[in-house]
């Protein structure tokens, strides 16, 4: 049996044999299909890119039917219980797990390089008092980047990987500060006897207190939510990452993109939709009349359920409500948690659901989490996009080190007007 695809053209009755190598054909095998000599050759039609892979990656593996996650092969749930952030960043980075001497390194040099230039601050102080804090931190990370006019020196491995170090260290630091200055306080500096997420903490909520100690169960619980956020193959964002990093433009204006992307409503924004839709419900007495909504085909969907890929229990939705008892111990129940079970508990056995397949996605908690955790929904991508830097960063490397991309640029279908002569403007 030959692992190749006969193709014949009922336009011209040719038949064309292009090679199947890892379950795909390579679209510029379809360029020799030709109608006449004056064609261009065959292309392949996928807005949104349904059915077309854009990498090669060894990054991420998502079995959606399945509902399995895996970063360099090791399972999600085996990484939120065992793992940290940092060490998971690592994997991402390299491929590996760390040696116990890489790990300790590694937490060094992140933690040492959460400071940012003082001339930052200034940056962020033009920000209006009532700035989003998603558009601060985009421009924090592009503004970042001209303070290392070096980062331009992409295909230098050490330089990489010296602008990878300063993203993930100083992200936890614009986020935070981000946030001060929507609230009007001072700027709390890293502290580099704290953990990643404990640092986080620090400079989100230190007041008056001289030392800040962090929650330890929040703290982990931020944590276990980083691991799970840190990539998800070739998603928008990291599509984005990936697209304006082939230009082989500096990774701080790439990072700046792919966090542009996740900004979007449709991307990093499902777990605010949640917390509106539970308060919407308001009681466990309207979730009849909302699920019907729901179904009656209006427009009204159920936020948090559902997922392009995953056609199954998201597996990090069930890690993340595991979580959420957790953080609900110390913080005490969100009022909104019963609205959430019983709409979870209807939506699996509802006929509606369970034939369409959807089911809790990862955003159907997290939103739950970060606001029993004091933190405003305007911070809620921010929440995402700080561990998904490592996610774009690994794959903007790979990119960079895989021969087979190019500068990123997809082919259309002219669909204007044919060639005619500009009319003079007093003729139109
Ligand atoms: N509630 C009710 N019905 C739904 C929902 C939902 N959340 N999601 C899909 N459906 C229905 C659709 O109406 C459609 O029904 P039909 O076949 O009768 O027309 C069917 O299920 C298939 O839906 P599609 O929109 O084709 O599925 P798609 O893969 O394009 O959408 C998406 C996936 C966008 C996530 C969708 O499920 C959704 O809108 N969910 C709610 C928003 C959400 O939670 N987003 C977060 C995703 S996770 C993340 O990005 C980190």
């Amino acid at each position: 049996m030959a692992d190749t695809l006969t193709i014949t053209d009922n336009r011209t009755g040719k038949s064309y044999e292009v090679a199947v190598k890892e379950g795909t054909i390579r679209a510029t095998d379809l360029r020799q299909i030709k109608a006449n000599d004056d064609d261009f050759g065959l292309m392949t039609y996928d807005p949104a890119f349904m059915n077309t892979a854009a990498c090669r990656s060894s990054i991420t593996y998502i079995d959606g039917d399945k509902g399995i996650l895996e970063y360099r092969g090791y399972p999600i749930d085996q990484l939120a219980e065992k793992s940290t952030y940092l060490e998971t960043a690592w994997l991402l980075l390299h491929g590996e797990l760390p040696t116990s001497s890489e790990l300790e390194e590694w937490q060094h040099t992140i933690t040492y390089h959460t400071f940012i230039n003082e001339n930052l601050k200034g940056v962020l102080d033009s920000f209006r008092y009532n700035a989003h804090p998603m558009g601060m931190l985009i421009a924090m990370i592009s503004a970042l980047g001209t303070f290392y006019p070096e980062a331009k020196n992409i295909n230098d491995p050490a330089v990489r990987l010296k602008q990878i170090e300063r993203l993930i260290a100083k992200m936890i630091t614009i986020a935070a500060f981000s946030y001060r200055h929507m609230v009007g306080q001072f700027y709390a500096y890293p502290d580099n006897d704290l953990s990643y997420p404990g640092n986080f903490l620090n400079m989100m909520y230190r007041m008056t207190e001289l030392k800040y100690q962090p929650n330890p169960t929040l703290e982990r619980a931020l944590d276990v939510l980083f691991i799970l956020h840190a990539d998800h193959e070739q998603n928008c964002s990291t599509n984005a990452m990936r697209a304006v990093g082939s230009s082989e433009v500096d990774p701080y204006s790439a990072v700046a993109a792919a966090a542009a992307a996740l900004y979007g409503p449709l991307h990093g924004g499902a777990n605010e939709q949640v917390i509106r839709m539970l308060t919407e419900i308001g009681s466990l007495s309207h979730i009849p009349e909302f699920i019907k909504k729901v179904k009656s085909g209006e427009g009204v969907r159920l936020m948090g359920f559902g997922h392009r890929v995953y056609k199954n229990y998201d597996p990090r939705a069930k890690i993340i409500k595991q979580v959420a008892y957790e953080v609900f111990d110390v913080t005490g129940k969100s009022p909104l948690l019963d609205i959430a079970l019983e709409l979870e508990r209807i939506a699996l056995e509802d006929e509606y659901f369970v034939k369409r397949k959807l089911y809790p996605n990862v955003d159907f908690y997290s939103g739950l989490i970060y606001q029993a955790m004091q933190f405003p929904m305007d911070m809620f991508p921010v929440l995402f996009a700080i561990p998904r830097v490592s996610g774009w960063l690994s794959q903007w490397q790979e990119m960079i080190e895989d021969p087979d991309q190019k500068i990123a640029r997809p082919r259309q279908i002219y669909t204007g007007s044919a060639r005619r002569d500009f009319v003079p403007m007093e003729k139109r």
